[in-house]
């Protein structure tokens, strides 16, 4: 998405203006030094300490500064709204539904971080649960899970053998798992080499000429595929983006009815910095939410990810007739769709980190990473 870019350039912008202004007072200090050499020393150590001020890299709230200039606007003096603090819920039964693996969660061993929604979807964190109770679970249950992933025109050659190759390693390992790969290029999905108990698909699909336009029709194409595939086969569906990588393990335990994703730009940035569609003549149209999710992964059983695929897609369709365009397409759906239909799993931001975010307290580990993203080739 473009305001990688914007994010990007801003940061150089950034420090190219600190570095133009370091040099500058240094310039001047140095100066002034020359004039009085008795007052040398006292110059030398304010300088070491402005030195120090400017360039520690102080974490403006939110981090991920995606939109710098409301972080700034804000003010550093504005009280902390964001997301902070630990699971609220009334004691027993925290979660719903009960008599759930979920239950096996420990929602008070993160306490720097929020482990529970309002409605009692919990958030997974690391060291919240017990890998090996998930995984015997969802084995013993019989659980099966199909991934689908898109790679049109040059995403295939870019990122689909290394999307794949980390899945085999870290995509719910032990269990079966299918991956469903849409593609204009059917053909140039090869040399792709399965672990056992893994199978892979390809599914051809029209290429549209706008990104945006591939990005909210893949709603279609999996609300289509889980109708005539994916329901008879497998329990759970996950749906991602091609172009990340899995570094850690994303296992059992992101399964669930409806899953969805903290998008890691936002997770403890206030509810102002959510860039929800705000146009009013638009079905993505939000005032106010729970968190801002992220459309790079999100999942359930197949009945849930129908529901969502559809109800996303007739958004999509209305909005085009109304020659209305969401802000961020079928993301600004998305999140219309889990304010309205609460998600039953929510994933902390390990499930899809973004490397330019820097290095955050609160992940203690990364499971999928955004990959270095290319989108003036990608999307011309
Ligand atoms: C398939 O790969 C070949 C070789 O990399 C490329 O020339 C061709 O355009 C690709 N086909 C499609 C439909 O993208
Ligand atoms: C929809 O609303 C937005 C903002 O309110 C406006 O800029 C846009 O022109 C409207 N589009 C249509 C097709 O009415
Ligand atoms: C899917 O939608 C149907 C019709 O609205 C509803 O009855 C059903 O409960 C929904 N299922 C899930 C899992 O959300």
């Amino acid at each position: 998405m473009s305001y990688y870019r914007i994010d990007l350039v801003f940061r150089l912008i950034v420090a190219a203006c600190r570095m133009n202004f370091v040099l500058n007072v240094g310039r001047r200090l140095l100066s002034k030094m020359r004039q009085c050499s008795r007052l040398r020393l006292l110059y030398g150590l304010c300088f070491l300490l402005l030195f120090i001020f400017i360039c520690t890299p102080r974490r403006v709230a939110g981090g991920a500064g995606a939109y710098p200039s409301m972080h700034w606007a804000r003010g550093r003096n504005t009280p902390w709204t964001g997301f902070q603090g630990k699971c609220h819920l009334p004691p027993s039964p925290k979660l719903k539904p009960v008599n759930h693996v979920d239950d096996s969660l420990d929602l008070g061993s993160r306490t720097d971080v929020k482990t529970c929604t309002t409605w009692g979807a919990p958030i997974m964190w690391d060291g919240m649960f017990d890998p090996d109770v998930y995984d015997k679970h969802h084995i013993k249950m019989g659980a099966s899970v199909a991934l689908t992933v898109f790679a049109i025109g040059r995403y295939l050659e870019t990122y689909l053998m290394d999307f794949l190759s980390s899945a085999d390693r870290h995509f719910m390992v032990g269990l079966p798992v299918t991956y469903y790969v849409f593609t204009d290029a059917p053909e140039n999905v090869t040399g792709v080499n399965l672990k056992a108990g893994r199978t892979l698909e390809t599914i051809m699909v029209k290429r549209h000429k706008r990104w945006q336009d591939i990005s909210m029709m893949r709603m279609e194409t999996i609300a289509d595929a889980i109708q005539t595939r994916i329901r008879h086969r497998h329990r759970y569906v996950f749906c991602m983006d091609v172009d990340q990588v899995f570094v850690g393990r994303f296992g059992s335990e992101a399964l669930g009815d409806s899953v969805a994703l903290l998008h890691s730009s936002f997770y403890n940035t206030p509810q102002e910095t959510y860039t929800y569609d705000r146009q009013p003549n638009s079905t993505a149209y939000m005032e106010t939410g729970d968190f801002y999710y992220h459309a790079a992964v999100f999942g359930g059983t197949w009945q849930s990810v129908r529901n969502l695929t559809e109800s996303c897609l007739r958004g999509i369709m209305t909005d085009k007739r109304n020659g209305v365009e969401a802000l961020w397409h079928d993301e600004s759906h998305l999140n219309k769709y889990f304010w309205l239909h609460k998600p039953s799993k929510v994933l902390s931001p390990e499930y899809c980190w973004n490397f330019l975010n820097g290095p955050s307290r609160e992940i203690h580990v990364k499971r999928l990473l955004w990959a270095e993203k290319h989108y003036d080739i990608l999307r011309s």
